[in-house]
């Protein structure tokens, strides 16, 4: 066995794989939440409709994508082996187990969180991903360009009470996940010291409030200024 396969079905390499892509897929979301913003935009879709076109058809961001969705992929493929390997290492537990005591309740449901995420990101890429790239989406024309309405699938989705609601409870999930998440990733990588970790814990605690309020934000301000 090469040692690149021996660090991989290690449960070290397993958990730098899932630190690796969860950062990733961190400043992922950093980009598409700062990038939807312009949902808020008071100007049809416009800008927003630029910057999808720009987001699917730029080589270097299309690379960033196939990048996010082997992230994606791998995070959940190497959660799955993780815990298989950690069950065959602890095939019975703890006799006694304190562990609300020692651990936050997100920390003990990281795969049931993570499984709920991954339901909403199957439903959110048929909604959206799969509509921008294969969809009979109507065209708009800016300055004689034409573009992908995208803002039109966007808005008509939010018109539902469904979605805001599951949206916004989904986003709920994602902040839990990722407040346990953002500060365990620098941890594996090794990357806790006296001096960094509470600014590392802190920052992580701001992350996983602030970036999931924002996107719930977006469906909610939607529905309510469809109705005006
Ligand atoms: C209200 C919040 C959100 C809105 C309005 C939104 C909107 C969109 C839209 C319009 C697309 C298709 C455009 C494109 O393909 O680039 C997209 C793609 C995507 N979204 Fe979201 N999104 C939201 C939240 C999220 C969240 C919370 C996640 C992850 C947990 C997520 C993950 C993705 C992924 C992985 C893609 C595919 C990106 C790519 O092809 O590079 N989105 N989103």
């Amino acid at each position: 066995m090469s040692w690149v396969t021996k660090t991989l079905s290690s449960t070290l390499g397993r958990k730098l794989i899932m630190a690796l892509t969860g950062l990733f897929l961190i400043l992922f979301l950093t980009g598409h939440v700062s990038g939807n913003l312009l949902l808020f935009k008071n100007d049809g879709g416009q800008a927003f409709n630029i910057y999808a076109k720009f987001m699917t058809t730029n080589p270097a961001v299309k690379l960033l994508s196939y990048l996010t969705y082997i992230s994606v992929i791998g995070h959940v493929i190497y959660s799955i082996l993780l815990s298989q390997l950690n069950k065959t290492a602890r095939p019975v537990g703890y006799a006694e187990t304190k562990s609300s005591k020692n651990s936050s309740s997100a920390s003990r449901n990281m795969g049931v969180l993570g499984t709920i995420i991954l339901v909403f990101l199957i439903i959110h890429m048929q909604s959206f991903w799969y509509q921008m790239h294969w969809g009979d989406l109507p065209i708009v024309s800016y300055d004689g360009e034409e573009y992908k309405d995208l803002f039109s699938i966007v808005s008509f989705a939010f018109q539902s009470e469904l979605m805001v609601i599951g949206y916004v409870i989904a986003m709920g999930f994602l902040g839990f996940h990722l407040s346990h998440g953002f500060a365990s990733a620098f941890q594996t990588l090794g990357l806790n010291h006296k001096k960094y970790s509470p600014a590392i814990e802190g920052l992580g605690k701001i992350y996983s409030i602030l970036v999931p309020i924002l996107f719930a934000s977006m469906p909610v301000y939607i529905y309510f200024t469809s109705l005006s």
